[in-house]
C-alpha cells in the first residue's frame, strides 16, 4: 500500500475511533489507527514527515490506554478470542516467491484499496484466496506478512479445529469467529489444511453430517461477503479440497506456491541469516543455494538453525563468539538432505 493510502486509511479508523461507544472497540480501532501511521511513517522518505507520523502514533496508543480505562465496567468490555493485531512481518521478510508476493499484490491488495475507480468499474474486493502447495513452503508465512502488509488483524485458525466445533451444539463457536471477524475488521482470516473440511477421501462419498458441516461453513463465508475480511484458505493437498467448495466462487484467487528456485533460496537463506553473526559471503550463499535443490523453505530455515547452533558449539569450545560460516551451513544442508532422503549433498 503506499503511504497515503495508510494515512488516509489510518484517518478513517480514528473518527470511527471518535465516534465509537463500546471502550473496548474504541480502543482497538486507536490502536489500528496507530500502527497505520506507524506503517506510513515506514513508506516515509522525509524524516520530519516521519517523525511527525510516529508522534501521532504514539498519541493514538495514550488514546487506546485512555479509552480502555474509560470503561465504567471493566471486564465487560468484548475481549478478542481469535484476532490479534496486525502482525509485524511484511513481504520483505518473505524470501524470494516474488511472482506470488505481485499475484497477492494485484490480485487481493490492490482491489481492497479504496482507489477512487473501484466502484466505477464494479470490482468488489476479494474475500477468498486458496494457496496450496508443499508443506514448509511459506503459505502460512506469506499470509501473515500480506497481513502485515495491509495493517489487517489476523487469526490463524486450524481447520479441523473449527469443524470439530460444528458437531453438537458448539456450532455456535464458530460463528464467533466470523462474527469477531467482522468486528474487527479489516481483517485476514488464515484457515489452515482447508482439506480437513470434508474430505472425499476412500468411497468418495460424503456423509450427512459432512455434507452439513460444508454447507454450514459456507453460509458463514457468504456473512462476510462484500466487508474487509479476508480469508485465506491453505491446503499441502489441493486434491482433496471438496470440489463444491472450490466452486463456490468464495475462493476466486487460486496459487499454487511451489518449492523454492535457486534464486528464492538464495534470498531465504539471506532472510534467515540475517540479524546472526556470520562470515558467509554472497558467493558462498549462492553456491549453497544451488546444492538445495528440492529444499522448502522451512528446511532452509532448519539448515541456517542448525548451522547456528553448531557455531553456538563451537563458540563455547572457544570461549569466543565463532561466526557462522559456510562449513556450518555446508555440513548442516548435507546432514538434513540425508535425513529426508533429499538430492543435496
Ligand atoms: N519464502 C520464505 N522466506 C523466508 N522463510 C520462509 C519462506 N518460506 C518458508 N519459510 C520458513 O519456513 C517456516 C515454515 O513455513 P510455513 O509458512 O509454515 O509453510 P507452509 O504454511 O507452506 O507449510 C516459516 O516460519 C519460515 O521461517
Ligand atoms: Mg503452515
Amino acid at each position: 500500500m503506499l503511504k497515503a493510502e495508510f494515512e488516509s486509511r489510518a484517518g478513517k479508523l480514528r473518527e470511527k475511533a471518535e465516534e465509537e461507544s463500546d471502550p473496548e472497540q474504541a480502543s482497538q480501532l486507536y490502536r489500528r489507527s496507530g500502527s497505520l501511521y506507524r506503517k506510513a511513517a515506514e513508506k516515509t522518505e522525509n524524516d520530519e514527515k516521519a517523525s511527525a507520523l510516529n508522534q501521532l502514533a504514539e498519541q493514538l496508543d495514550r488514546e487506546a490506554e485512555k479509552a480502555l480505562n474509560r470503561s465504567d465496567h471493566p471486564g465487560q468490555g468484548r475481549s478478542l478470542s481469535y484476532f490479534s493485531s496486525p502482525p509485524d512481518v511484511d513481504f520483505s521478510d518473505v524470501g524470494g516467491m516474488e511472482e506470488l508476493k505481485a499475484r497477492l499484490r494485484d490480485r487481493v491488495i490492490t482491489q481492497l484499496q479504496d482507489t477512487g475507480f473501484r466502484e466505477d468499474l464494479g470490482v468488489s474486493p476479494t474475500n477468498g484466496v486458496l494457496l496450496y502447495g508443499p508443506p514448509g513452503t511459506g503459505k502460512t508465512m506469506v499470509s501473515k506478512a500480506l497481513a502485515g502488509e495491509i495493517g489487517f488483524h489476523w487469526a490463524e485458525v486450524d481447520t479441523a479445529d473449527l469443524v470439530s466445533k460444528y458437531v453438537g451444539e458448539s456450532a455456535e463457536q464458530v460463528q464467533d469467529l466470523f462474527r469477531e471477524a467482522v468486528r474487527v475488521q479489516p481483517c485476514v482470516i488464515f484457515l489452515d489444511e482447508i482439506d480437513a473440511l470434508a474430505s472425499p477421501r476412500g468411497s468418495g462419498v460424503k456423509t450427512d453430517s459432512e455434507q452439513q458441516r460444508v454447507n454450514q461453513f459456507l453460509q458463514s463465508l457468504d456473512r462476510i461477503q462484500g466487508d474487509d475480511v479476508l480469508v485465506i484458505a491453505a491446503t499441502n493437498l489441493i486434491e482433496e479440497v471438496d470440489s463444491a467448495f472450490r466452486r463456490t466462487g468464495r475462493f476466486d484467487v487460486e496459487i499454487r506456491v511451489g518449492l523454492p528456485d535457486v534464486d528464492a533460496r538464495r534470498k531465504i537463506l539471506k532472510v534467515h541469516l540475517s540479524g546472526r553473526e556470520h562470515r558467509v559471503s554472497g558467493n558462498e550463499i549462492q553456491r549453497l543455494a544451488e546444492r538445495t535443490d528440492g529444499f522448502s523453505g522451512s528446511d532452509l530455515e532448519a539448515v541456517v538453525e542448525h548451522a547456528a547452533q553448531e557455531a553456538h558449539i563451537d563458540s563455547i569450545e572457544d570461549d569466543l563468539l565463532q561466526p557462522i560460516t559456510y562449513e556450518h551451513l555446508s555440513s548442516a544442508a548435507s546432514q538434513l538432505a540425508s535425513q529426508d532422503g533429499g538430492d543435496a549433498g
